[in-house]
This record gives C-alpha cells, sequence and structure tokens, in this order.
C-alpha cells in the first residue's frame, strides 16, 4: 500500500549527527545505526493560510475528519499522503473513532486558577480527558493505526499503565486489528483495565511494572512480532501534536508564555515540542512557549537528570554515559518507580532524549510534586465540576509550585494540559475523601433511614 502513495515523509533518526533516513514502510522503533529515537519529517511547508480552513472544520456536519480534533488539522501531520481535501481518498486512509477523538479546548477554570495563585484569564485548562476512551491517548492512536492501516498491520502491541492500553484497544476493536497489553502486576487503575478488557484486548500481565513492560515490548518490536503503538512510535506522536494545536486555533494563534504538563514517558513533552518546532519553521508562530514537565517525586528521573546531573540535549550531544550510570545504579538498588499517580509511574522514560530536545528547544524546566500535593490539587479540580485522575494532577501541582517560586509571574499567561478522566480511578478518589484530614475531603455522611434524623443533619 506504501509504495503507491505520494512520498511526502519519511522517518530520520534525531540525532542530527547520524540523521539516518528511513521511508515509511516499516514500524522502526529506533535508528539502525546509531539506536536513537526517530522522528517523521515533512517534506514541503504548510502554509498559515490554512488556520482558517482549520476554523471552517469545526462548524462543518457529516464529515467525521473534520469533526476530528486530530483530523481536522491534518495538512500539519500529513504522513499519508492523502489529498487532504478529497474525502474520497483521505476517508480510506485515516483512521478516527468516528471523529470523537480530540475534540478538546483550552477552558478557565476559576477555582483551581485561585488554587494555583494565577489570575484566572491568564490560565487555561485543556481537559484531555474529554477524549473518548478518557484521556489524551486517543490524540495519538489515531495516527498510529492510521500509518498501522497503511502497512496492513494484523497485529499490534503495547506496553501500558492504563491509559495507552485503553486508547489502543479501543481503536484496534474499531478497525477490527487484534492488540495484545503488557501490563506490570497492580500497576493499573481499576477504571483502565476495565476498559482495556472490555473492548477485547488480551492482557498479559507480568511480574514488575511499567518499565519491565516496556522493556519487554522494545524486544518483542525488535522482532517485528508485532506493531507497536507506545509513545517510541513518532508516528503516534504526530496526533499528540494536535494537543498544542487544538490550544493555538482556540486562543487565535497566540503563543502562550507556558505550557504545563505531568512527564511519564514522555511522549507529550516529545510531541509538543516538535510541534512548535515545526511551526516555528513554517512559519507559523514567531514565539516558542516555555514547557514545564513535571514529574512525580517518586517517578523522577528526568527531574534529576535534567536539573541534579545537568543532562542536556546539548545540539544533539548527549552525555550517554550519564544515563547509562543513572540507570545502572537504579538497576543495582533494585529503586522502583513509587507513586500513586499510577500513571506515571515510570523510571525510563522511552523519550528521554526527545524530551531534553523539547526543554531545550523551549527553555523549558522539569519540577517535581509529591503525591500529597497531586491529591490535594486533584481535589480542587474536582471541586470545579472537572474530574481528572491523579497523574493530571501534577499539571496543577506543578502550576502552584511554579507560580510560588515565582518562575511563572502574574502577567504571564500559561496552558495547563489535564491528561486524563477522573473515573479512571475511582478508588484513589474514594480513599482520599474517606480521610477526613485531608484538605478538601468529601465523606459520606451515615445516618439512620429516618426523617427527623435526616432532617437534623441537613
Ligand atoms: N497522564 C496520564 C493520564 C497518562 O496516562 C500518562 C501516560 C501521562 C500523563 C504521561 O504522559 O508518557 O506522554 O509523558 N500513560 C502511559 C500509559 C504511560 O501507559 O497509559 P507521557
Amino acid at each position: 500500500m506504501v509504495s503507491s502513495m505520494k512520498i511526502n515523509a519519511f522517518q530520520q533518526c534525531i540525532l542530527p549527527s547520524c540523521g539516518e533516513t528511513y521511508d515509511l514502510s516499516k514500524p522502526q522503533i529506533e535508528c539502525e545505526h546509531c539506536g536513537n529515537l526517530l522522528d517523521v519529517r515533512y517534506v514541503g511547508h504548510p502554509t498559515p493560510a490554512l488556520r482558517a480552513v482549520f476554523k471552517e472544520r469545526l462548524n462543518s456536519r457529516g464529515d467525521v475528519f473534520n469533526e476530528s480534533g486530530v483530523w481536522r488539522f491534518r495538512e500539519l501531520l500529513n504522513f499519508s499522503g492523502a489529498d487532504c481535501n478529497k474525502y474520497a481518498e483521505y476517508s480510506n486512509l485515516l483512521v478516527s473513532l468516528c471523529g470523537a477523538e480530540g475534540r478538546t479546548k483550552p477552558i478557565h477554570l476559576r477555582r483551581v486558577a485561585e488554587y494555583m495563585g494565577v489570575k484566572s484569564g491568564n490560565c487555561w485548562l485543556q481537559f484531555e480527558g474529554d477524549n473518548p476512551t478518557g484521556s489524551f491517548k486517543d490524540n495519538g492512536m489515531a495516527t498510529a493505526f492510521t500509518h498501522a492501516r497503511m502497512l496492513g498491520i494484523k497485529k499490534v502491541a503495547c506496553a501500558s499503565t492504563g491509559n495507552t492500553s485503553s486508547s489502543a484497544a479501543a481503536f484496534a476493536a474499531n478497525a477490527g486489528i487484534e492488540i495484545v497489553v503488557f501490563i506490570g502486576e497492580g500497576k493499573i487503575a481499576k477504571g483502565k483495565l476495565a476498559q482495556t478488557l472490555d473492548y477485547g484486548a488480551r492482557v498479559v500481565q507480568i511480574k514488575g511494572d511499567f518499565d519491565d513492560a516496556m522493556r519487554r515490548v522494545k524486544e518483542l518490536a525488535r522482532q517485528e512480532a508485532f506493531y507497536p503503538v507506545n509513545s517510541l512510535n513518532p508516528f503516534r506522536l504526530e496526533g499528540q501534536k494536535t494537543i498544542m494545536y487544538r490550544v493555538l486555533d482556540y486562543l487565535e494563534w497566540r503563543v502562550p508564555d507556558w505550557i504545563v504538563f505531568p512527564g511519564g514517558n514522555l511522549g507529550n513533552t516529545s510531541a509538543f515540542g516538535k510541534a512548535f518546532e515545526e511551526l516555528y519553521d513554517w512559519g507559523w508562530v514567531r514565539k516558542i512557549p516555555h514547557m514545564a514537565v513535571v514529574n512525580a517525586e517518586g517517578a523522577n528521573t528526568l527531574y534529576r537528570l535534567f536539573n541534579d546531573y545537568e543532562l542536556k540535549w546539548n545540539g544533539g550531544r548527549v552525555d550517554d554515559n550519564v544515563i547509562d550510570a543513572y540507570y545502572a545504579e537504579l538497576d543495582r538498588t533494585g529503586e522502583k518507580a513509587q507513586t500513586q499517580a499510577s500513571a506515571i509511574e515510570i523510571l525510563k522514560p522511552v523519550n528521554l532524549k526527545k524530551a531534553l530536545r523539547t526543554l531545550e528547544y523551549t527553555d523549558g524546566v522539569v519540577v517535581q510534586v509529591n503525591d500529597k500535593e497531586m491529591l490535594d490539587a486533584r481535589a480542587v479540580v474536582g471541586r470545579s465540576g472537572f474530574g481528572c485522575e491523579l497523574a493530571s494532577a501534577a499539571t496543577v501541582a506543578g502550576i502552584k509550585k511554579l507560580v510560588s517560586e515565582e518562575r511563572i509571574s502574574e502577567d504571564e499567561t500559561t496552558v495547563g494540559i489535564l491528561t486524563g478522566h477522573v473515573l479512571k480511578d475511582p478508588d484513589t478518589v474514594m480513599r482520599y475523601h474517606a480521610d477526613p484530614r485531608n484538605a478538601f475531603s468529601n465523606t459520606p455522611i451515615v445516618v439512620e433511614n429516618d426523617l427527623h434524623a435526616i432532617l437534623e443533619i441537613l
């Protein structure tokens, strides 16, 4: 299928000193020369005049690819080579959950802004939990499955803390593709496991955590046992760029000062940085926002390497020895990721180098927050009538920290990404509310089934 299409994209090693290129005909997870990650690169520059077209598509009913918050921006991620104006052509190539993915936009939440110490008018939160499977992953699965479809793939797989697996399972079910999911024992929230099973994925639980599962998926992908849909797949990250496009589209392409989001496997960090790098190169924006990646304290590899060990992208000359020594020490001590925010309970992020590249390009920062800070922040989001899962609240706790440390100033504009839905992990929510010592707990009132007794407590 690939060979008959227009060649307007290729894969390229992220290291400028290597720069090896590959066509799109294989699910290539790393450079064959140097073992580093790959990017999807495009031939040609889409014109900024398309901004008006993206807006128009918002109002067009009936074409699911215009309704989709991913494919509305199809010219900016057109690795399929489809004619973006010919429905008959692109509808045969692009994969969508009936246009439901990515229909999110930035919103103001006054209470949350107060909690974070920012002016509400200067801060937006984009709730990616509003995706069809309840997390931002649907943005990336639309593109990963599009590439899989281009290759005629029959079987996909992923390692997951639960959201990747839910999303991949939904897209696989929709496309009639077989899917295998690798999870760590006890490392996946109930809502996510329920979804993954319900959508029909084969779930393989290993004795170990996400990092162990990810290692196995990488090994199996090298043997071409299946098509991997983790964020090491560069085609997945293309879809996640649209999270930034929607922010910009909504803000009339005024670039905010800060973009803040949780860091786990660092796919978003990589995709958001790439989105801005391309938009800048293509002449769409003239300013680059600072990216702030928020790690959980118990899963803080990026925080430690970037801040304590001063590991930097350094124009592509990353000091591999620092990473190798750090991971060797983790192995030697048997240290494992440990946080209630299970979505980001990761110590060996696959996209580490791409994330370093983003941090350099955006003059970004990495902060860490503890579980208590995330738990309270999550509850404050809940009090606003929006529910997010614990890992997403790293964004809120992170903005609060950056404001209190005066790194985000009063007059700056900030967009925070809330990555997953509250119902993904009801156990953590219930535990928080059951403990009256928690600042925003809301414990059920137990009362006799008696009208007078009920009236008394009202
Ligand atoms: N927030 C949520 C809700 C997540 O599920 C994840 C990752 C992240 C943040 C971190 O994003 O990897 O781009 O840095 N979840 C993956 C999974 C690991 O398997 O569902 P990242």
